[in-house]
């Protein structure tokens, strides 16, 4: 339990994230401290369809989010009195999901008379960072993630543009679809990291766009490049290396991220950069930014923090708790919320 003679003024945030295939909720002490972070995934209910079904996704979290604040308020030492505000995604994500957290999020904040924080969920992935260290602004992110892949300028605390995202795939889609045609689990990143560091880019896919004076992204040609390679390979009965494979998918990803990102970085010349989603965890991507990325500092979430989860919706809603950002009761899911806070 929390200790009777703790600094009153303490600020206890209780955070709910459930826009794709992980419930999660948890407590943040004041501005960064992340006193439980429980995320209870799906991803075994989904594997055997190779990718996320909606419908499952809701049913799961309607299941399990009561355990879930539990869970997060008894692992945080905390109860319902000691909270000052309740924060929730309230999108982008699948719209049956994110209902789930926003209805659970409403009706604790209700019941206890908290108030609402609601969270862009890219923002919640930018804001992981804040975990690390506290953050300088302007900055610039790189957001890389299974539904985006985006480069934001962000001037101040809340103040987001996107000068560049991609025209077709994120970049853990594509991932994603080459690892279901390689026969891979779904979600393939991790494993398609774990490959590439055992190969070599033989098979030399096109860097798509990487040229173009431009910060846009695309990833479907490189995909299509690797499935034509892969059914081209079957019907003439040749065998593919699989680590090779993996590692040239790879090698064409990162010079596409990187180059784009030296791009921007040019162009927005800032002395921070964040590279945050659930492809932030890739180690391949790490090495890159280490060799290539000079003269900025580049802030990583830990590997925890990169998946979705609820800490990071936490340590964005405690920067819009700052600047008094709250909603009321008419809080709604935002299945295509974008960063302008219209939907896309
Ligand atoms: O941010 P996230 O957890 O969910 C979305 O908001 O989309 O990102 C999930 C994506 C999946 O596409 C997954 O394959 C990818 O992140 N991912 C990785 C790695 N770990 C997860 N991609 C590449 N390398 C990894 N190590
Ligand atoms: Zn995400």
């Amino acid at each position: 339990m929390k200790n009777e003679n703790e600094n009153m003024s303490d600020r206890y945030i209780l955070a709910f994230e459930t826009s794709c295939d992980e419930t999660s909720v948890a407590v943040l002490k004041n501005e960064a401290e992340l006193l439980s972070n429980v995320i209870a995934s799906q991803i075994k209910s989904h594997q055997r369809f190779g990718g996320v079904v909606p419908e499952v996704a809701s049913r799961h979290h309607v299941e399990v989010i009561t355990a879930c604040i539990t869970e997060a308020l008894e692992e945080a030492g905390v109860t319902a009195k000691d909270l000052s505000a309740v924060a929730v995604t309230e999108g982008p994500g699948l719209v049956g999901a994110l209902l789930v957290g926003v209805s659970a999020a409403k009706t604790f904040a209700w019941a206890h008379g908290l108030p609402l924080i609601p969270v862009n969920h890219m923002a919640g992935h930018l804001m992981a960072a804040r975990h690390v260290q506290p953050l300088n602004y302007p900055l610039l992110a790189l957001l890389v993630s299974g539904g985006h892949t985006e480069l934001v300028y962000v001037a101040a605390p809340g103040d987001y543009k996107i000068v560049g995202e991609t025209r077709d795939d994120a970049v853990g889609e594509a991932y994603d679809k080459v690892g279901r045609v390689m026969g891979l689990p779904y979600p393939a990143g991790r494993l398609i990291d774990e490959l590439a560091h055992k190969g070599q880019d033989t098979y030399h896919f096109p860097r798509a766009m990487i040229k173009e004076d431009n910060l846009e992204f695309s990833f479907s040609g490189l995909k299509s490049a690797f499935i034509n390679l892969h059914h081209n390979a079957a019907q003439k009965g040749e065998d593919l290396v699989p680590e090779d494979l993996a590692a040239s998918f790879q090698a064409a990803v990162m010079d596409i991220l990187i180059a784009k990102t030296q791009k921007a970085l040019e162009r927005y010349p800032v002395k921070t950069l964040v590279v945050a989603g659930g492809v932030a965890a890739n180690r391949g991507l790490r090495e890159r930014l280490a060799a290539d990325i000079k003269d900025v500092e580049v802030i990583i979430p830990p590997l925890r923090l990169c998946g979705d989860n609820a800490g990071m919706i936490a340590l964005a809603a405690a920067v819009a708790y700052d600047q008094g950002q709250f909603a009321d009761w008419s809080l709604n899911a935002r299945p295509s919320l974008a960063f302008d806070g219209l939907e896309d």
